[in-house]
């Protein structure tokens, strides 16, 4: 069995938030199965850990045995002239695969640049920016089922990615016992198109010009700058990016919610009406830019949490609670935390 270290999680999520754990590193198959074993045989609670940028944990655990993923590496699996399939191992970091594939000039994924975490954490929540989404691109993901201890692969359809969702989220609840945790990501398929194909719909991308020839690189390098303008850097700043989803509501709360604020932004998706949380949390609670003790909102886009200095769980659970009842209370629409709590 590798070493079971004791590491202060603190030092393992970019909120910078969370006591002293018990942690394995795993970086390879033969090191999973026998943690699995492990953690069978002993009935311990597992959490599995990307890069630790979409979780914070308790001070107080300690019946918690924290799994890092650090299975590397990047392949070309099939290629042609038209597209490309590569297969990226879990616990490569996500960017650097973005930044390889944009060198290549190969399109799908350019939009996604700079979303921080491991490509074993990317389907979980279907990672999504700018217009684009994972699921445009994921051919399979190769997946450890700790029940019959198989290596599954499950396609696209199997993965059943929604907005910030995932059959894995649906096997892995958040703070419950480790034995529902079926399934561990070892490895993701993505295809890429040769042929140029930019996503250009979302704002600032919507506003270039049409007319010009765009490299992958180039999107990268744009999205990489609107990112840095309204998402502060974890290593000045600790975060985990968007703290909450963007509501979707049904058409009956729509209604009620623009009689009430003729001016709110709406988007309709597949699934119903978008909110942005962010609106509501300047407009409806008042807590943009606001901060209480080490706790607060990001003055450039409050749907970020930040944690100025020693700030404890407890207090970004309050503070978080305290957005969530008051925009709950004056519209009815309830606001889900996108980050992860382990306790
Ligand atoms: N808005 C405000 N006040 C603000 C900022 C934004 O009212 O201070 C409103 C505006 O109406 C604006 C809208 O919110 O048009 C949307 O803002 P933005 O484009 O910045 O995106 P977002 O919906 O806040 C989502 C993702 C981000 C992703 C961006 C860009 C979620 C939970 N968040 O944020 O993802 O980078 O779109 O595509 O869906 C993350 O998940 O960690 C993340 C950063």
């Amino acid at each position: 069995m590798m070493p079971i270290e004791k590491v202060n999680m603190r030092d393992y999520t970019s909120l910078r938030i969370g006591g002293v754990c018990d942690m394995v590193r795993v970086r390879s198959l033969d090191d999973l199965s026998e943690v699995t074993k492990f953690s069978k045989n002993n009935k311990t609670r597992i959490f599995i850990l990307g890069h630790g940028t979409n979780s914070y944990f308790s001070e107080n655990i300690n019946d918690l045995l924290v799994i890092k993923i650090e299975i590397k590496g990047i392949k070309i699996i099939e290629e042609n002239n038209e597209s490309v399939i590569i297969k990226a191992y879990s616990g490569e970091i996500w960017d650097d695969v973005v930044r390889y594939t944009t060198e290549k000039g190969w399109w799908g994924i350019e939009n996604l640049s700079w979303v921080p975490g491991t490509c074993g954490a990317g389907p979980v929540q279907n990672i999504g920016a700018y217009g684009t989404e994972l699921s445009d691109t994921l051919v399979s993901v190769e997946a450890y089922n700790r029940e019959s201890n198989q290596i599954e692969i499950l396609n696209n359809k199997a993965c059943e990615l929604g907005y910030r969702d995932s059959v894995f989220k649906k096997h892995n609840p958040v703070g419950d016992s480790g034995e529902s945790n079926k399934y561990i990501i070892l490895s993701i398929n993505i295809k890429l198109s040769k042929l140029y194909k930019p996503t250009l719909t979302y704002a600032p991308l919507n506003s270039l010009d049409q007319s010009i020839i765009y490299t992958p690189k180039e999107i990268r390098d744009i999205v990489i700058q609107t990112r840095k303008s309204k998402i502060p850097d974890y290593n000045i700043l600790p975060n985990a990016g968007s703290f909450f989803k963007n509501p979707i509501i049904n058409k009956d709360l729509k209604e009620r919610v623009i009689a009430k604020y003729p001016q709110i932004p709406i988007y309709e998706n597949g699934e119903g009406y978008k909110i942005p949380a962010a609106w509501l949390i300047e407009h409806i609670s008042k807590m943009k830019g606001v901060r209480t003790g080490d706790v607060g909102t990001y003055q450039m886009q409050p749907l970020i949490i930040i944690n100025y200095d020693r700030a404890e769980s407890r207090e970004i659970l309050d503070f978080t609670s305290r957005i969530i009842d008051i925009i709950k209370h004056e519209t009815g629409i309830v606001l889900e935390r996108e980050v992860n709590y382990v306790e």
